[in-house]
Parts: C-alpha cells; sequence; structure tokens
C-alpha cells in the first residue's frame, strides 16, 4: 500500500483543496513509489498564510529562549530519529547513505545553534550626539516568510530557512521540492513532535508555479527564502513585490590545483568535489583548473579514481555515487555530455548511461576544456567536471572567475602567498584552502556572489539577518525637545 501523505496547515495534517495527488519515486528503483502528495495550489497556499498570519501574534510575543528551548527540542529528536531520517532520504532521492547522514546532522548542528540565538539575537547600543538621549537597535520579526526548497539536501536546507526564521519569531509558510516532499513531512512533524504552536509552521507541496508562486506573490508574506535554481531564482525577484528576498542559485564551482600542490590530498578533494551527491550541489565541484606541468600526471590520477567509483543504491554501503534525481535530470547530464564531445572537449572517463535501472549517469571527466565551452559555464548538476589546463597563476585566477556565478571556490597549494592571494582575487562566496568546495559549516554565512544570488547569506549570524528586521529606537529622557543636526552647540 503506498500511503497519502498531507499538507499541513494550522497544526492538522489535511488533504489538498483540489484532492489531487501525485506520485513520488525512488531514483534508484523507479518502480518503487515512495508515496503520493497533495498538489498543493492558491488555495491550500491562502489556507496556509491565514493560520501564519493567526499565528503571529503569540509566537512572535514568545521570548525568544523560549522559542529556543522548541528548537532544542527539535534537535533533541532529530538526533534520536537520525539514522532513521537517513534511510528515508536516500530512498527518496538517492543520496549514499554516509551523506544523507550527514544532512540530517546539519540540521541537528543548526537546530541547536538558531536555538542558543535565542538568548542573543543581538541588537547594538551607540552614543548619541545629543545630551541624555539612549540609541539603540533592536530586532524584530519580518512576519510570514515563504521558504521554498530544494531536493538536493532535503532536510538541510529546509533547516536553514525554518529554524532561523522561527527563533526571530516569524510564522512559516513552507513549499519544499516536488522530489522530496517525504524528507520535508518528516521533518514538519518534528517541529510538531517539539511542541510548536500550531500554524506557526504550515507545509504545502506542490508545483511551482501554483503553489511556490502563489506564496512569492502573496501580499501578506514578507519575506521569501528560496534556494534553487537561477532562472526560477530572477522569476521570484521580479514577482514578489516589495518583500525581503533571500536567494541562493547555484555555482559552476571551479578548484585551482597548482604545481606545487599535494596532488593526492587534490585527488580526494576533486572526487568529492565533483562526484559526491552525484554532483548535484550547489557547491559541486564541476570545474578542475589544473596547472599544465602537472596536468597529464593528475589526469591519469584521477581516471584512475574515478574508474573504481561504484554506483549503485545508497543504502548498499559499498555504494560510492548514488542516481541523479529523476529521468529530466539524467537527461540532461546526458545532453551535456553531448554538448562536451561537440564542443571538442576531450572523454577521458564515463559520458554516457550505464545499463541499470535508476536514473544514473556514470562519472564524467573532460578535459583539454576552454573556459568559454558550454560545459565549463552552465551548471549541469550532474557527475560531469571539465579539466581545464592553465599555464601558470594568474591565468587560474581567470579561469575560476570566466564565470557568472560565484558561490565556492578552491585552491591546492603549498604557496601560502598563492593561497593568501586567492583568498583575495577570487570572486566567490566562499574560498576553500587545500580542501574540496564543499563543507560549508553552520555558524558562518552561506551564499555567494554574481548571479549566485543577490548578497543575502545564509546560517550563522546572516541566517539571523535574513530572517529578522530592525529598528532603531531613540531615547530622549532630556526633558526638552533637542533637534538632532541643529542643537549641536
Ligand atoms: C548545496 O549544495 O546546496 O557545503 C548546499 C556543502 C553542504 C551544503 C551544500 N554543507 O556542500
Amino acid at each position: 500500500m503506498v500511503e497519502n501523505y498531507k499538507l499541513y496547515i494550522d497544526g492538522k495534517w489535511v488533504n489538498s483543496e483540489s484532492g489531487e495527488t501525485f506520485p513520488k519515486l525512488n531514483p534508484a528503483k523507479p518502480k518503487e513509489i515512495i508515496g503520493n502528495f497533495q498538489l498543493g495550489n492558491e488555495k491550500d497556499v491562502n489556507k496556509a498564510v491565514d493560520s501564519a498570519e493567526r499565528a503571529f501574534e503569540k509566537w512572535s510575543e514568545t521570548p525568544a529562549p523560549k522559542r529556543g528551548l522548541i528548537l532544542l527540542k527539535a534537535a533533541q529528536i532529530l538526533r534520536e530519529k537520525k539514522e532513521e531520517l537517513a534511510r528515508l532520504m536516500t530512498r527518496e532521492m538517492g543520496k549514499v547513505i554516509t551523506e544523507a547522514r550527514g544532512d540530517v546532522q546539519e540540521a541537528i548542528d543548526i537546530t541547536e545553534y538558531m536555538a542558543g540565538e535565542g538568548r542573543r539575537l543581538f541588537g547594538y547600543t551607540t552614543p548619541s550626539e545629543l545630551r541624555d538621549k539612549f540609541c539603540m537597535t533592536i530586532r524584530m520579526p519580518i512576519g510570514i516568510c515563504g521558504l521554498i526548497t530544494p531536493w538536493n539536501f532535503p532536510i538541510a536546507i529546509p533547516s536553514w530557512k525554518i529554524t532561523p526564521a522561527l527563533i526571530c519569531g516569524n510564522t512559516i509558510v513552507f513549499k519544499p521540492s516536488s522530489d522530496t516532499p517525504l524528507c520535508a513531512t518528516k521533518f514538519v512533524e518534528v517541529f510538531e513532535k517539539a511542541g510548536l504552536p500550531k500554524g506557526v509552521l504550515n507545509m504545502v507541496t506542490g508545483p511551482g508555479e501554483a503553489a511556490g508562486m502563489t506564496i512569492v506573490r502573496h501580499e501578506k508574506v514578507r519575506a521569501i527564502s528560496f534556494t534553487g535554481y537561477r532562472d526560477t531564482g530572477k522569476t521570484i525577484l521580479k514577482e514578489a513585490g516589495l518583500k525581503k528576498v533571500g536567494l541562493e542559485l547555484g555555482g559552476k564551482n571551479g578548484i585551482i590545483i597548482m604545481n606545487d600542490a599535494d596532488l593526492n590530498l587534490a585527488l580526494d578533494g576533486v572526487i568529492w568535489g565533483g562526484y559526491g551527491t552525484t554532483g548535484q550541489r550547489c557547491t559541486a565541484a564541476s570545474r578542475i583548473i589544473v596547472h599544465e606541468k602537472i596536468k597529464e600526471k593528475f589526469e591519469k590520477m584521477l581516471m584512475n579514481r574515478i574508474n573504481k567509483l561504484k554506483l549503485g543504491d545508497g543504502l548498499n554501503p559499498k555504494t560510492d555515487v548514488g542516481p541523479l534525481i529523476n529521468k529530466a535530470a539524467q537527461d540532461k547530464s546526458k545532453s551535456y555530455a553531448e554538448i562536451g564531445l561537440r564542443e571538442g572537449a576531450k572523454l577521458l572517463v564515463g559520458g554516457e548511461v550505464p545499463k541499470m535501472d535508476g536514473f544514473f549517469f556514470k562519472p564524467t571527466l573532460f578535459t583539454n576544456c576552454s573556459i568559454d565551452m558550454r560545459i565549463s559555464q552552465e551548471e549541469i548538476f550532474g557527475p560531469i567536471v571539465s579539466l581545464i589546463p592553465v599555464k601558470d597563476f594568474d591565468e587560474a585566477i581567470d579561469a575560476i572567475n570566466s564565470v557568472e556565478y560565484g558561490l565556492s571556490s578552491s585552491i591546492y597549494t603549498a604557496d601560502i602567498r598563492k593561497a593568501f592571494l586567492a583568498i583575495k582575487k577570487i570572486e566567490a562566496g566562499i574560498t576553500y584552502i587545500n580542501s574540496s568546495t564543499i563543507g560549508a559549516e553552520v555558524h558562518l554565512p552561506f551564499g555567494g556572489i554574481k548571479h549566485t544570488g543577490i548578497g543575502t547569506r545564509e546560517a550563522g549570524w546572516t541566517g539571523i539577518e535574513e530572517f529578522s528586521e530592525i529598528k532603531t529606537v531613540y531615547i530622549d529622557y532630556s526633558g526638552k525637545l533637542q533637534k538632532a543636526q541643529i542643537d549641536i552647540e
């Protein structure tokens, strides 16, 4: 029996108004249906927004440390359920089990972090230019926040948005990706069990247009936080109107490998960055910029390792690389492999769909890529890596900066000078030295520059900034009218 999952509105699990559902498949075994999920539409979103509106006053007036206790309880439940959630994640979206555990751990970490923020939520005080006048800033909730999340980190990314939004006193309408509605449902259940009052967190599953864009356009929604494809992000920015908008729109991240680098270390980093999560990370390393002096040697090392990567069901502990999320993603990787060949890149490994059930694609490496090829420019979100040879450090910096995106980046070098220059010169929101492009920690800002976003950062203290408003407060206790800028004597 395939289970029918529901929407979560006003503290109740309910069917969508249309009563229509959609099935979600296991990408490693597409015959297995994980569950049926509600096709939410405008009516459901309106109900969810109304519920969030009703819950706002009480929740926003609950002392932040008390809100923190609910988050702490949620973190504890997540810890207890870590293995169960990780296994379910692997079945729903194919991530290998060790990475799925990491995904849940990331949610535990940020939930604990944000619980602690309940006792900070700092504003600041500063002297006034006038006598007997006190100046400070305080943090206020924004109101109803619309959170729209992708499938590639189906618990971690919702947690980056839900937990800071909650601790700041907001109420939420959450629209998860239709590729991972089960993880979203289970994550919402955690907050229900933790005692979150009804209406504070509402979830509507359903299509991007009918459900997602209704949230984006809704006049009562005061903030949107979205992670996903760039074109969707651009539409959201256009349609949101006067709202606070946070965007994280992906990357075409590069790793520079200098001729003085520890090549074994770099090899581990490239394999992890390029093929971890089957290349389906915003932070995946899809471009390897290699000094020509070590190019051939490094290519051999890479081919050797890539050929040993085992494809399969992520629940099998021997599997290194799981499937892609769906058939469209598999077709996309296939078409980019063809584009690479047409553009004249040299295929070293992979480049095709293996003979397996499920949406698999062979880990693929192209070399002799130039910076302007489409495979070196466009986000593929699959296990396809372009190797770009360069003759020196300056050319490497030009190559890494030659894309429209600017999320993550990395350089392997033993030269401290080059490491520091790279920190300064690489155009990205995140730079790693002698480590891969992935591995963000939840108490540091996460986000990017250029087409990756619009300057917002998630997680850590910046997560609090994303989900709060600042009020500036002046308290004049002089007992007379003091005019700023005028009474200056
Ligand atoms: C993403 O790729 O969308 O640093 C998020 C990392 C993870 C988060 C990635 N902690 O790769």
